[in-house]
C-alpha cells in the first residue's frame, strides 16, 4: 500500500474523519455552505436521470423507493450481468411506474461492463447492488463519472476494497457527490432517536454492546444445466465468500454497524472470533460458514460482542443489547421495542416509517440541494471492515487488529471476470487457512 493510502486510513485518521461524518448526518439538515459549495445538484424539479446496476431483489427495491422520493426522477438505463434478471426488474418497474421507468432497450446493458456502460449513459446518479464483490469497482466508476451514488452494504468483501472505497470516496468528496450507503437501520427513526439519546449520555459511558443476527440460511440455487462455473456462484452469490464476504460480511454486518453506531463509529484495536460450518455441507453451499462469534476489543477497555448464524430450527434473534454506566439499553431491530432502562428511562413513541424509503427521501433532498450533503463513507467503511475483521479471525483463528485488516492484501476472487470455469474455492480451517491465491496456485 503506498503512503498516501495508509496516511488517510489508519485508525487514528480514520476516527476523526468519522467523527466529522457522524456530526454532519446528526445535524441533518442543509447549510448554505454546502448548498453552495455543491458542483452537481439538480436544483427545482429538473428530472434526475437514475441508473441500476444490479437488478436483482435490493436494487429494483431501492430503484422503486427512488422513483417515489422525488416526481423527477427517472430511471434512466439499467445493468445487470444476466438478461433476465435485468427484464424482470424491469418490467416489474415498467407496471409500477409506467413512463418513469421504461427504460429503452439501448440504454438496457448485460454482463461484466454493464456498469460501466450506466455510468457513461448520461445519468446522474447510480443504484449499486450487485454482490457486494463489485462494489469497489462500481464504486470507482461511479465517482469518476461523477455520479451521486447508493451503494448497499456491504461496500468491500476485503481490506483492499475498503482501502479503494476510501481512497475514491476522497475524489467523491472533491467533487461534492453525494454517497449514501445501505447501512438502512442510520435511517430508522426509532433506532435514531433511540441512538441519538445514547450518545447523549442516557445510559452513560457505552462500556459493552452485545449484538446478534442469529436467523435461518438464505435459500441456494441449485446448479443448472448449462450454467458455467461463474454463471452458478453469481446466481448463488451469497455461499461464496469472494462474493458476498461471507453470511457476517453480507446480511450480520447490520448488527456490527449497531455496535459501531453505539460506539461513536470509533474503530475496535481488534477482533477476535470462533467460527465454522455444521449445517452447510451440500455444493450449493459454497465455502462460507454457518455460525461466527466475535469480540471486539477497543481501545478504552470495552469489549463488544456479536454472534451471527445461519441454521434451520434454532433459536433466532436480531437485537442489540447495550450496556453503559449508568443504565441499559435494548433495540430489537424487527419489534416496535427500544428501550432504555437506568437513570433516564425512556420507550420510542414517534412515527415509524420504511427506513428504505427514508434513505432515499433523504438522498433525493440532498442531490435537490434542500438539504446538506451525505456522506456515508467513513461509518459504512468502518462497519463493513469490522465484518472483515470478523470473518479474518475466525478463519484464520488468530485475533486480527484494525490496521492489520486495514492493510491486508487479501482480495478475494479471481483477478479477470468470464463466465468460465471457476473452481469452487476451499472452505478456510481456523489455524490452517487457505487463500484463494493458494486455491488457485495449487490448482493452476
Ligand atoms: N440493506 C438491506 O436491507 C439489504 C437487503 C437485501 C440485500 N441487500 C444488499 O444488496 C445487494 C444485492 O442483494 P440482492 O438481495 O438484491 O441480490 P440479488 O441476487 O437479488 O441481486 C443481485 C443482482 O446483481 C447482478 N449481478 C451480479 N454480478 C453483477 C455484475 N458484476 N454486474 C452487474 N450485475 C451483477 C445479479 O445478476 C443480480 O441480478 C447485496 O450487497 C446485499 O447485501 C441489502
Amino acid at each position: 500500500m503506498n503512503e498516501q493510502i495508509h496516511d488517510a486510513v489508519t485508525r487514528r485518521t480514520f476516527v476523526h474523519g468519522a467523527t466529522v461524518a457522524v456530526g454532519a448526518l446528526a445535524t441533518g439538515c442543509a447549510t448554505s455552505k454546502h448548498i453552495k459549495s455543491a458542483g452537481s445538484l439538480v436544483p427545482g424539479d429538473a428530472p434526475i436521470r437514475i441508473g441500476l446496476i444490479g437488478c436483482g431483489g435490493r436494487g429494483t427495491g431501492a430503484a422503486s423507493q427512488a422513483l417515489k422520493a422525488d416526481p423527477g426522477v427517472v430511471l434512466y438505463a439499467m445493468g445487470d450481468a444476466f438478461p433476465d434478471r435485468l427484464t424482470s426488474s424491469h418490467s416489474h418497474l415498467e407496471k409500477q411506474f409506467s413512463d418513469r421507468a421504461d427504460v429503452p432497450e439501448a440504454r438496457q446493458f448485460t454482463g461484466f461492463d454493464a456498469y460501466q456502460k450506466v455510468i457513461d449513459s448520461d445519468v446522474d446518479m447510480v443504484i449499486l447492488t450487485t454482490p457486494p464483490h463489485f462494489r469497489p469497482q462500481h464504486f470507482k466508476a461511479a465517482v469518476a463519472g461523477g455520479k451521486h451514488i447508493f451503494m448497499e452494504k456491504p461496500m468491500a468483501v476485503d481490506g483492499t476494497g475498503v482501502r479503494s472505497v476510501l481512497d475514491d470516496a476522497k475524489i467523491a468528496r472533491d467533487k461534492n457527490l453525494n454517497v449514501m450507503g445501505g447501512f438502512c437501520w442510520r435511517y430508522n427513526l426509532p433506532n435514531r432517536a433511540c441512538y441519538k439519546r445514547i450518545h447523549n449520555g442516557a445510559i452513560g459511558d457505552v462500556t459493552c454492546v452485545h449484538s446478534t443476527y442469529l436467523t435461518a440460511p438464505l435459500g441456494t440455487k441449485p446448479r443448472q444445466e448449462g450454467w458455467s462455473d461463474m454463471e452458478w456462484q453469481l446466481r448463488n452469490w451469497q455461499h461464496f465468500n469472494w462474493l458476498s464476504g461471507d453470511h457476517i460480511a453480507e446480511q450480520a454486518c447490520h448488527a456490527i454497524d449497531k455496535i459501531n453506531w453505539a460506539k461513536g463509529d470509533v474503530p475496535p484495536a481488534k477482533a477476535i472470533s470462533l467460527g465454522g460450518r455444521q449445517m452447510r455441507v451440500s455444493p450449493e453451499s459454497g465455502n462460507v460458514y454457518d455460525h461466527f462469534s466475535v469480540m471486539y476489543v477497543y481501545d478504552d477497555g470495552s469489549r463488544c460482542f456479536h454472534d451471527c448464524r445461519q441454521m434451520p430450527g434454532c433459536w433466532n434473534d436480531n437485537t442489540e443489547y447495550l450496556i453503559g454506566t449508568h443504565g441499559n439499553c435494548y433495540v430489537n431491530s424487527w419489534g416496535p421495542n427500544q428501550e432504555i432502562k437506568g437513570s433516564h428511562p425512556w420507550s420510542y413513541e414517534g412515527p415509524n416509517p420504511n427506513m428504505y424509503q427514508v434513505e432515499h427521501d433523504e438522498l433525493f433532498q440532498a442531490i435537490r440541494g434542500t438539504r446538506g450533503r451525505i456522506d456515508d463513507v467513513d461509518q459504512m467503511m468502518g462497519s463493513t471492515l469490522m465484518a472483515i475483521m470478523g470473518r479474518m479471525s475466525a478463519y484464520s483463528g488468530q485475533p486480527v487488529e484494525w490496521d492489520e485488516a486495514m492493510e491486508s492484501e487479501e482480495r478475494l476472487g479471481p483477478a479477470s471476470y468470464t463466465l468460465g470455469d471457476l473452481p469452487t474455492p476451499s472452505v478456510s480451517v481456523p489455524g490452517n487457512v487457505v487463500s484463494w491465491n493458494e486455491l488457485t496456485t495449487a490448482g493452476a
